[in-house]
């Protein structure tokens, strides 16, 4: 929490709860005078944030992209985002997220949302599918999985997780160390609960809620979440009017972003869903 703590009277915000390991840690190094708002989508972090007895602590269970209903500009001294699923979540074979457990086909972060990963797979087209698998999950073999699962279902239901895996592995022709289903089970939980639109609403909206030197501190699962945080906080470049772009040094730079900062190998050995995380950490100048 090093990194996001400057002022231990300030005001914080855990955009992604889970099980409030983060937001508890953010807690034990504030003052009686800081303070920490927690967000998520889920009602089991609701239930695990009901376990936090702290008078300077508020949970509210709601889309990150919501953040300005909730907080004012020029208001937080530090934000973290831990994007994607928990380990818990993927845990509880129930939410379906898991492809090594028997589930049903669900996926939502949020119990209630319409859309679950069963309505992708019975009613969106062939086309819409293997985009998803594409664009989320940049899965080489996508048009050939969602061409199966489309014939898998016009003869059976896909009642549950293992058959959408099974469905999969059968598909692929390409070998790899991980499962073979692990890509495309990522990319369908990225769009039943609409991950990117989501974190690009929130990032937006974060630029003008951190106070100066306010800091931003994100970790990442996937090259998209890292590019769109990049290129939120990037300035953006003005044209002269004879359309000359200005050069680096003469753009007015509102945020500084550090390289990516990966984890230890004592940080991995302790959590190692960790393995493929990326940390940034971006300042408000
Ligand atoms: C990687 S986990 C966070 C784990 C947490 N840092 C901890 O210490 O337990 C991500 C959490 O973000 C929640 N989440 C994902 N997208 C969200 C969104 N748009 N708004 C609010 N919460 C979201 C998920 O439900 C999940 O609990």
């Amino acid at each position: 929490m090093n990194s996001l703590i400057s002022d231990t009277n300030g005001l914080y915000l855990d955009c992604t709860f889970g099980r409030g390991g983060h937001s508890k840690k953010i807690l034990e190094e504030l003052s009686p005078e800081g303070r920490l708002i927690s967000f998520d989508l889920d009602d089991a972090a609701l239930e695990a944030a009901k376990s936090i007895n702290h008078k300077n602590f508020r949970f509210i269970k709601t889309n990150f992209s919501m953040i300005d209903d909730y907080v004012e500009d020029s208001s937080l001294s530090g934000i973290l985002i831990d994007c994607g699923v928990s380990s818990p979540q993927l845990d509880e074979s129930e939410r379906g997220f898991s492809f090594q457990t028997k589930g049903p086909l669900d996926m939502r972060f949020n119990q209630k949302q319409k859309l679950t990963c069963k309505d992708i797979i019975e009613n969106f087209s062939e086309k819409e599918i293997s985009t998803i698998l594409w664009k989320f999950g940049e899965e080489k073999e996508s048009r050939k999985i969602a061409k199966l699962i489309v014939k898998q279902r016009e003869k059976n239901t896909i009642e549950n997780t293992l058959d959408l895996a099974k469905i999969i592995k059968a598909a692929k022709a390409i070998k790899t160390k991980k499962h073979p289903a692990t890509k495309s089970f990522q990319a369908l939980r990225m769009a039943v609960n609409s991950e990117i639109e989501n974190l690009s609403v929130c990032l937006e909206k974060i630029k003008d809620k951190l106070i100066k030197s306010g800091k931003l501190v994100i970790i990442t699962f996937h090259s998209l979440e890292d590019r769109i945080a990049k290129r939120t906080f990037k300035p953006k470049i003005n044209f002269h009017e004879k359309d000359i772009p200005l050069k680096n040094k003469d753009v007015p730079h509102e945020f500084k972003i550090s390289k990516i900062i990966y984890p230890s190998p004592e940080e991995i050995s302790l959590n190692p869903r960790a393995r493929s995380a990326k940390m940034r950490i971006i300042e408000k100048l």
